[in-house]
C-alpha cells in the first residue's frame, strides 16, 4: 500500500479493473465448462466495463472478483448501498453482503472512502467506531446534560464528536446573556406604553381646531386683563403733606438739621431772620433747575451740584445760577408742642411771603 491516498477516480478505475478481470476470467471459465454452456451467464461476456456509478455498485452487488455474477445469486441483489459500503468494509473480493454484519453501518461516507483507499479487502475504516459512546456512557450523559443546559446545536455536535471519540466532553460555561454594543436593549413594556399614550394626547392636542380654540381663548384672556386694568385709576403713592417733625427743643440754635431730607425734602432751620429767632422748614428744591442741593457744614451754605448755586443758611441766593432764594414751606406749632410742617403751601421771599406767621415758629 503506497503511502498517498488514491483518489475516487483511480478508487474507480481499480474497481472497473477488478470487474474487467472478473469478466475475463468468466469468459474462461464458460470455455472450460463445455458440457453445459447455457448454464453459465452469456452476460460477462459481451458486456463492457463498467463506466457510470450504477456499473460501480451493480459490479460491488455481485461480490467482486472471485464472486458469482448476480444472476446466479439472486437473493444479494436486493441489497441497499449500505449493504454495499458494508460489503466495502468487509473487503473487497469475497466479502460477504453487509446485511451479515449490520454493525458496521454507521461508519461515514469519509470512512468507506478512507477504507477503500486503504487497501479494500481486510481494511478496517479509520473511523469505524460507532460503538465508542456507546462504550463511554458517562461521556454520553454528560453530553445529554449539557444540551439540556441550553447548549447551542455547534456545541451540541462537538460533545457528541467527543462522546463518539471517547473523550469526555467538557461542560459548556453559560454565562448570562449581555447586549451587544451597538444594540440598545428592547425598551421595557411600561416605556412603551408611556410613548404611546403620550403620543396620542399630543396628537390630540396638536389638532388646527384645538391650537385655534387655544388661541382664541387666550387672545380673549388677555383682552379682558388689558380692559381691567384700563378701569382702575392710576394712583401715585406720595408721602404725606402734613407731618410732625418732634418738639423745638430738639433743633438748637443756629442749626441746620438735614434729618428729614430723605424723607420728607426739607431743612430744619433754628436761625434769626430779620432780627427774629425762629425755625423754619426749607424746601430742599434748587430755584434754578430743581436740584437738590448739599448742606455744607463748614461753609455754612446751600451748594448746588449741578449748576453751583449757593444759598446762605436763611436760603437767600448768593451766587450761581438760582434767580431767587430758596421757598419755605407751612410750619406751626400743634397742640401736643410738636413742630407740624404742612407742605402744600410755599412761601416765597421776593413775594414778601417769608413774614407770614404761618411760615416760622417764633423761639425764644
Ligand atoms: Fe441748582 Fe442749577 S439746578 S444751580
Amino acid at each position: 500500500m503506497s503511502d498517498s491516498k488514491p483518489s475516487t477516480n483511480e478508487i474507480l478505475a481499480k474497481i472497473r479493473a477488478q470487474k474487467a478481470a472478473a469478466a475475463g476470467d468468466a469468459d474462461e471459465a464458460p470455455a472450460a465448462a463445455a458440457p453445459a454452456p447455457e448454464e453459465t451467464p452469456a452476460a460477462p461476456a459481451a458486456a463492457p466495463a463498467p463506466a457510470g456509478t450504477a456499473d460501480i455498485l451493480a459490479s460491488i452487488r455481485g461480490g467482486g472478483a472471485g464472486t458469482k455474477p448476480a444472476a446466479a445469486k439472486p437473493a444479494a441483489a436486493p441489497g441497499g448501498t449500505a449493504d454495499i459500503l458494508a460489503s466495502i468494509r468487509g473487503g473487497g473480493a469475497g466479502a460477504k453482503p453487509a446485511a451479515a454484519k449490520p454493525a458496521a453501518a454507521p461508519a461515514g461516507t469519509a470512512d468507506i472512502l478512507a477504507s477503500i483507499r486503504g487497501g479494500g479487502a481486510g481494511a478496517k475504516p479509520a473511523a469505524a467506531k460507532p460503538a465508542a459512546a456507546k462504550g463511554n456512557p458517562a461521556a454520553a450523559a454528560k453530553a445529554d446534560t449539557t444540551a439540556a443546559a441550553g447548549m447551542s446545536p455547534a456545541e451540541m455536535i462537538r460533545a457528541a464528536r467527543s462522546a463518539k471519540d471517547g473523550t469526555a466532553a467538557k461542560p459548556a460555561v453559560v454565562l448570562p446573556s449581555r447586549p451587544l454594543p451597538g444594540k440598545l436593549p428592547a425598551a421595557p413594556k411600561a416605556a412603551v406604553q408611556r410613548r404611546s399614550f403620550l403620543s396620542a394626547v399630543t396628537a390630540t392636542i396638536c389638532t388646527p381646531i384645538i391650537i385655534a380654540w387655544t388661541s382664541f381663548a387666550a387672545t380673549a384672556a388677555a383682552s379682558g386683563l388689558a380692559l381691567a386694568r384700563f378701569m382702575m385709576p392710576n394712583v401715585l403713592v406720595e408721602p404725606p403733606t402734613k407731618f410732625k417733625i418732634g418738639p423745638p427743643t430738639d433743633y438748637a440754635p443756629g442749626m441746620v438739621s438735614t434729618k428729614w431730607q430723605a424723607q420728607f425734602n426739607i431743612w430744619v432751620v433754628n436761625d434769626t431772620v430779620d432780627g427774629v429767632s425762629c425755625i423754619y422748614a426749607l424746601s430742599t428744591v434748587c430755584t434754578h433747575l430743581g436740584c437738590t442741593p448739599n448742606w455744607l457744614e463748614g461753609e455754612q451754605k446751600f451748594k448746588c451740584p449741578c449748576h453751583g448755586s449757593g444759598f446762605y443758611k436763611t436760603g437767600i441766593n448768593f451766587e450761581g445760577p438760582a434767580p431767587r432764594p430758596l421757598e419755605r414751606v407751612g410750619l406751626r406749632l400743634s397742640e401736643d408742642g410738636m413742630l407740624e410742617v404742612d407742605k402744600s403751601v410755599k412761601f416765597q421771599r421776593e413775594l414778601g411771603q417769608w413774614a407770614n406767621p404761618s411760615s416760622f415758629v417764633g423761639v425764644g
